[in-house]
């Protein structure tokens, strides 16, 4: 596996890939990888001739009061992990080189972003569509691959994707469960082992409301609150908030007639975890 530090480096690898009729797939991440990472390597393995994984915990989406300076970080073992699944080329930037002195552009999707994760993380997603927006252009892939875990970036990364006409077709991926529910987070590893138990209610949550959504419920409502009700049952859970949206454009919903996302985001001990389940649809 190459490993490429400079952007202008990474843009000179990509174009003469795209000039020999390579295929390009990016897997962005922050690193401390697990299964989710893997998994959407391993797609992005099968689709593409080159795989690019990037590795950087961008500074631009935690907001002052977050865990940048704690976020899990381990180089080394990530590398590890990018050789089994095949990656070719792993590009690491500094934060120096990503964000220069005297850089003042922003990507920003509005109406998607305000709400949910949006509310209580001001500045995030823009942080997170201005790095993926700047990826695409280091690295030029065909393919980019997202977790569905993250499904209100994934939407924003999408309409951005449509607004900006980037020519990049975004592959979304189902999100990776450990074998008892938890949805894979490199954030579960701040989790003592009863957070982790605690945690288990968010995937439980949802579960109850997609088995009422099987028996017939179709009240956006109701099923927020069955959620709502199965999340705070076990205790040791802080809801930040429980919504059924629209699947598409996270729009506000009071009956199920179309795909719809029950999302979840919720505090155990000082983790912020977040989870989500279609109803109706593929993710
Ligand atoms: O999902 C993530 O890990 C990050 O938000 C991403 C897409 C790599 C952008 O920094």
């Amino acid at each position: 596996m190459k490993i490429i530090e400079s952007p202008a480096e990474m843009q000179r690898f990509s174009e003469s890939a795209r000039l020999a009729g390579g295929r390009i797939a990016l897997v962005p991440t922050m690193g401390y990888l697990h299964e989710g990472h893997l998994s959407l390597m391993r797609e992005g393995r099968r689709r593409a001739s080159v795989l690019v994984a990037s590795l950087f915990v961008n500074p631009t989406q935690f907001g002052p009061r977050e865990d940048l300076d704690s976020y899990p970080r381990d180089m080394e073992r990530d590398c590890r992990l990018m050789e089994t699944v095949a990656v070719d080329v792993l590009f690491a930037p500094q934060a120096s080189a990503m964000y220069p002195p005297g850089a003042q552009t922003w990507v920003e999707v509005t109406e998607l972003t305000r709400d949910l994760c949006g509310a209580s993380r001001p500045g995030h997603f823009r942080g997170v569509t201005t790095v993926v927006a700047k990826l695409f252009n280091i690295v030029k892939p065909h393919y980019a691959l997202f977790g569905a875990k993250d499904y209100q970036q994934l939407c924003a990364v999408r309409q951005m994707v449509r607004d900006l006409n980037f020519d990049v077709e975004i592959v979304p991926m189902p999100t990776v469960r450990e074998e008892d529910g938890l949805a894979m987070s490199s954030r579960n590893s701040y989790l003592s082992a009863a957070e982790r138990t605690a945690a288990l209610s968010l995937s439980r949550a949802l579960q109850a409301a997609c088995k009422a959504f099987a028996h017939g419920e179709r009240g956006a409502g109701r099923l927020a609150q069955i959620a709502r009700l199965e999340l705070e049952r076990m205790g040791g859970v802080a809801v930040e908030y429980v919504e059924v949206r629209d699947a598409v454009d996270l729009r506000e919903i009071a009956t199920v007639q179309a795909p719809a996302v029950v999302a979840i985001a919720a505090r155990v001990g000082r983790t912020r975890l977040i989870d989500n389940m279609v109803l109706g649809g593929a993710e």
